[in-house]
Parts: C-alpha cells; sequence; structure tokens
C-alpha cells in the first residue's frame, strides 16, 4: 500500500474549518468538495496516460491523454457522495460507479446495501471517495468488491484517517496495488470507532441530519 498524507497549509487551514462543530453543512459541503479537487492532484500521479501530438497555431505539440478504459470513481454513499463533485471537476471524462455502504454501529462491520459499477471491471484503475477511514472495514470492503470484479489498481482518497483504520487496509491488501491519499492523519479511535479528533459523523454533517 502506498500512502501519502497531504502536508499543504491550505488543505490543513480547510480541514480545521471542516473539523470545527460550529461549520454548518453546506460551507462543510463546499470545504469537503475544495478538499477533494486537492487531493485529486495527489491521487491522479499516476493516473493511466498515453501520449498524442496536437496542432497547436505554430507547429506540432507532443502531449498526453487519459488512456482507454476511462478512470472509474467510485463514491461510497452517503458521504463519499459529498466527494463527487471536487473529484469529477477534476476529471470531467471519468466513469463514476457506486457503493453503497453503512458501518453497523454496534459491531463497527460495514454492509453493501446497494452498488452500481460496470459489471466488469478488467484493468481499470478506480478511485474511491469516503472521507472517512476509521477501523477501515468499509473502505477494505470496497477496495475487495473492486479487485474481485476485476480492478487492477484502487486508490482512495479519504479527509481524515485513523493510524488503526491505516494499518488494517495495509494488512488486508498485501500484494495488491492500493494508494491511500489522506487530508490529515489523526491520533486515534475513540472506544465507539470515531476518529480523534477527526471531525465526528460525516454524512450527517455532509446533509444536516444533526
Ligand atoms: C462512515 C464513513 C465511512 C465509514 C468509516 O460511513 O463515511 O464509510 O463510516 O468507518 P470504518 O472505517 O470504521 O468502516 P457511515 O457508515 O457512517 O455511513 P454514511 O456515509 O451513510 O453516514
Ligand atoms: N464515520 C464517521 O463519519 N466519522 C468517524 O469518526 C468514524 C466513522
Amino acid at each position: 500500500m502506498r500512502l501519502a498524507v497531504a502536508n499543504h497549509p491550505l488543505i490543513t487551514h480547510k480541514l480545521t474549518v471542516l473539523r470545527d462543530k460550529t461549520t454548518p453543512s453546506p460551507t462543510f459541503r463546499a470545504l469537503a468538495e475544495e478538499l477533494v479537487t486537492l487531493l485529486a492532484y495527489e491521487a491522479t500521479r499516476n493516473v493511466r496516460v498515453q501520449e498524442v501530438t496536437v496542432t497547436t497555431p505554430v507547429g506540432e505539440a507532443r502531449g498526453l491523454a487519459l488512456s482507454e478504459p476511462r478512470p472509474l470513481v467510485v463514491p461510497i454513499l452517503r458521504a463519499g457522495l459529498g466527494m463527487l463533485e471536487g473529484m469529477v471537476k477534476l476529471v470531467p471524462t471519468a466513469e463514476v460507479g457506486f457503493l453503497g455502504m453503512v458501518r453497523n454501529e454496534e459491531t463497527l462491520q460495514p454492509d453493501i446495501y446497494a452498488e452500481r459499477l460496470p459489471d466488469d471491471l478488467s484493468n481499470r484503475q478506480c478511485f474511491v471517495l469516503d472521507p472517512m477511514l476509521a477501523t477501515g472495514g468499509s473502505l477494505i470492503a470496497a477496495i475487495n468488491y473492486l479487485f474481485d470484479r476485476g480492478a487492477v489498481d484502487v486508490t482512495c482518497i479519504c479527509l481524515i484517517a485513523a493510524p488503526e483504520g491505516l494499518a488494517a487496509v495495509e494488512a488486508a491488501t498485501v500484494g495488491r496495488e492500493v494508494t491511500i491519499v489522506v487530508g490529515a492523519q489523526d491520533e486515534k479511535l475513540n472506544e465507539i470507532g470515531y476518529i480523534v479528533p477527526g471531525l465526528g459523523d460525516a454524512g450527517d454533517r455532509l446533509y444536516g441530519t444533526v
């Protein structure tokens, strides 16, 4: 597993406002979107490209174009949906598939309740969006699901991760092409599986159910 923790004052500044419990949902949504666009820059560092030539008004220029098959972006519902616009702003030609997952708050085990993805992910590069990597259970289930369908490499963009969750993802993905890009690595999980200091329940804060 390759781990990239963002180290940029603008990202930390936006995360700080996101963490603040007084930040209202509309601001939270706008910041989540902006943060993904900034993190996507690092996450797409190894996106597959091919060489192309275009004709400028002055001559021929060699450059790059995204290769086929197009990257597949997979937001994990519900909270990952708050990251989708920020990602497709940067990669507008990406295909988008959806995975609905919810963590059972007693057992902390993830459950997949919805799926809308291409059947065959052979040779696809996937970009998973989920703001919170806590125990890692949800992300591990999502990563396994995509590899079982044929994906060849999976990059996950998370806003905040707990060290326990990162270690769990690393142990569960040995030998697989997995990259995790996070805005911040926090201190720990608390006794009910929340990230400390974290930002609370990302889905509730995005969609105003608190
Ligand atoms: C949150 C979050 C992750 C998961 C992380 O989703 O968006 O998907 O918890 O926890 P884990 O690393 O311990 O699995 P939640 O289950 O609360 O669903 P929601 O997005 O619908 O709010
Ligand atoms: N899910 C969240 O939304 N927040 C946490 O801190 C942990 C899981």
